[in-house]
């Protein structure tokens, strides 16, 4: 690294759960220095400083506001993600957001809007897609092992949050429900697989209008639901793949795989029954099987000493890595191209996640109109340059 190098200095809102992985990920990386952080609830932040040795404790107006930090990581519930990444780009700092981009349409175009007039740069997980399992699916399909991929069905059938998060509310009130929690997750996959989706059709229900939390401090407080919480999508691509997707949190199990490709020459499968793995996940076995052969493949193969091994492992990104999209975005915004991660993708899966919850309450199939980029493939194996395109 040169030595006129600086990382991007990034302060960090909402330091709930999810934040610890973001902050053991970035720790690993010189492109990023977590240099502030800040919450509605002071106390947390303080613990997490001290857990991560963060030296600054502000508010959120405070991190905003501080010309000491380049960019904000916004680790807020999905109903503050709008406000709090429009408030960091009016004030001159990239955003690196977890997902949804917004609730809504206006806000998801207000803050690209917003990145462009002000020259920033906007990333927005899942950054799951820049894991091995899914760099070794799209060398895959790219490299033709199961011809032109005409079908895709992806499934991520879950009981809910309620019984592993303390503060499970937002999961059930606008801007949540499984569509747009586990939904980023598969389609920015497909759309990073397969390319941009041009019309969905959806159906939804509930099967319960009340949850109760299930742990922590506030175990026995019920909860009203708000929102859909099983949801069927069907999907087109502009390939002309077709596809659909079920999102649940109304499933106590299932074997159906998370992820299946079909191709004219075979299909791609993912295989994992457990519904914490999937498309959710960096790292994990990857099955082919082709007209040629009789029995699945694996990828990686346990022992296996073919190019697929190689590719799967040689970027590094088989272990849980979630804020690798903001170190990527780092890369980006040094290199002036954008991030993989970006926030056009993560406006494209916002107006395919809102249609689809749309048309089942219309009884059409709605056309999408963005065309994000599509992400580059990570650079192949020994390779220094870790995310160059
Ligand atoms: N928990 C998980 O396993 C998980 C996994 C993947 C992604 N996510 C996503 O990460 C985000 C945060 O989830 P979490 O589980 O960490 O939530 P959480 O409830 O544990 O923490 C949310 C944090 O945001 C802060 N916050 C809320 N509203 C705010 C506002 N208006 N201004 C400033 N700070 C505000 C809260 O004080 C808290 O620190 C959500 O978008 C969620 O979808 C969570």
């Amino acid at each position: 690294m040169s030595s006129t190098f600086q990382p991007l200095r990034v302060g960090l809102i909402g330091t709930g759960q999810i934040s610890d992985i973001y902050l053991q990920t970035c720790a690993k990386y010189d492109e990023v220095q977590i240099v502030a952080c800040g919450s509605l609830d002071q106390h947390q932040s303080r613990a997490k400083a001290a857990q991560h040795n963060i030296n600054k404790v502000c508010t959120p107006e405070e991190i905003i506001a501080d010309r000491e930090i380049d960019a904000i990581l916004n680790l807020t519930v999905p109903a503050a993600h709008a406000q709090v990444s429009l408030a960091a780009l009016e004030a001159g700092k990239h955003v690196y957001s977890e997902k949804p981009l917004a609730s809504s349409v206006d806000d998801g175009l207000k803050i690209l809007a917003a990145s462009i007039e002000n020259g920033l740069t906007v990333g927005v997980a899942p950054d799951t897609f820049l894991g091995g399992r899914w760099q070794t699916v799209r060398k895959l399909l790219d490299d033709g092992i199961i011809g032109r991929p005409t079908g895709v069905n992806v499934f991520a059938g879950t009981h809910g949050t309620e019984r592993h998060h303390p503060n499970p509310d937002f999961y059930y009130q606008s801007g949540g429900g499984p569509i747009l929690d586990l939904g980023p997750y598969y389609l920015t996959t497909m759309v990073f697989l397969l390319g941009p989706i041009t019309r969905v059709a959806g159906l939804a229900n509930r099967a319960f209008d009340q949850r109760m939390i299930e742990c922590g401090p506030r175990y026995g407080t019920k909860l009203d639901v708000e929102v859909d919480t099983h949801v069927h999508g069907m999907l087109e691509f502009e390939s002309g793949v077709v596809g659909s997707m079920t999102m649940s949190f109304d499933i106590w199990d299932s074997e159906t795989p998370r992820l299946e490709i079909y191709g004219e020459q075979g299909t791609i499968c993912i295989p994992d029954p457990d519904p914490v793995h999937g498309s959710n996940i960096f790292q994990g076995d990857v099955w082919y099987r082709t007209r040629e052969t009789s029995r699945w493949t694996h990828q990686p193969r346990p022992t296996g000493r073919d190019q697929w091994q190689v590719a799967n492992n040689d970027h590094g990104l088989n272990e849980d890595s979630r804020g690798i999209g903001l170190v990527e975005m780092a890369c980006a915004i040094r290199e002036n191209r954008l991030p993989r991660a970006s926030g056009k993708l993560a406006f494209h899966v916002l107006e395919v996640m809102l249609a689809i919850l749309r048309s089942s309450q219309k009884r059409q199939f709605i056309a999408i109109t963005s065309r994000p980029p599509i992400p580059e493939i990570l650079p192949q194996p020994n390779s220094k340059r870790l995310f160059a395109v």
